[in-house]
């Protein structure tokens, strides 16, 4: 994990989050979602959002392609910078469900050190532990392959792409995931559900 370089610096306490949620009349927490590419984590990672926000539930995607256009444009997939988009996303999702937010993340995350590291950083805040909850999306990989929607796993089997998650380049499945959902077996509607039971068993939304 990252060292502390800055020195002289000190934490300034401000509003207080229990007094933030209550206000809002929101709760914040952090649903990591992991798997392999194609898995279908941001299928189901959209799918939820949508539902969430249409109970009026404030809750904010980060999905792996896309934060990588953006804040971690400058990292690419060996072991070290996975584990810093790992680590920036864990600190990015702790803002938002310190802010009231639901953080649905959707990146591979393959490896159980960088995920566990996320899930401290929230249970061991400072100002008190934030629900993470961690979803394995549990895609055989010869389904992912077959589904290859972005032709990624056909170049990475062609040498074209070295170090492809799954191919030549590990996936560590979680060990105790609160929430695991088979897309193989599952319809959408189905994991959106599980989700929300999940959320719901947590106390973080209330029963539909
Ligand atoms: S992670 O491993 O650091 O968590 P992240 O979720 O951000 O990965 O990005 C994964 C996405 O990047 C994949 O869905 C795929 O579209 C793309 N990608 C490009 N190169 C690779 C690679 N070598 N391994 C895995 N995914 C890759």
């Amino acid at each position: 994990m990252a060292q502390q370089k800055a020195t002289n610096i000190t934490w300034h306490e401000g509003f207080n989050r229990e007094e933030r949620w209550k206000l809002l009349g929101s709760k914040g927490a952090t649903l990591w979602f992991t798997g392999l590419s194609a898995s279908g984590k941001s299928t189901i990672a959209v799918a939820l959002e949508q539902t969430l926000l249409q109970r009026g539930v404030n809750s904010y995607r980060l999905d792996g392609d896309n934060v990588r256009f953006g804040l971690n444009k400058n990292l690419g997939f060996s072991a070290e910078d996975r584990a810093e988009n790992i680590r920036r996303i864990g600190e990015v999702a702790k803002l938002f469900a310190d802010s009231g937010t639901l953080a649905l993340t959707s990146f591979i995350s393959p490896y159980r050190a960088d995920r566990d590291a996320c899930r401290e950083l929230h249970e061991k805040d400072k100002v008190g532990a934030i629900p993470f909850i961690e979803v394995f999306v549990d895609t055989p990989i010869e389904v992912c392959e077959q589904r290859d929607p972005k032709g990624l796993y056909k170049k990475a089997r062609a040498g074209e792409i070295k170090g492809f998650t799954g191919i030549d380049d590990p996936y560590e499945a979680p060990t105790k995931p609160e929430l695991v959902l088979k897309p193989e077996t599952m319809s959408v509607e189905e994991s959106v559900e599980a989700c929300l039971d999940m959320l719901t068993k947590h106390g973080i939304i209330a029963k539909a």
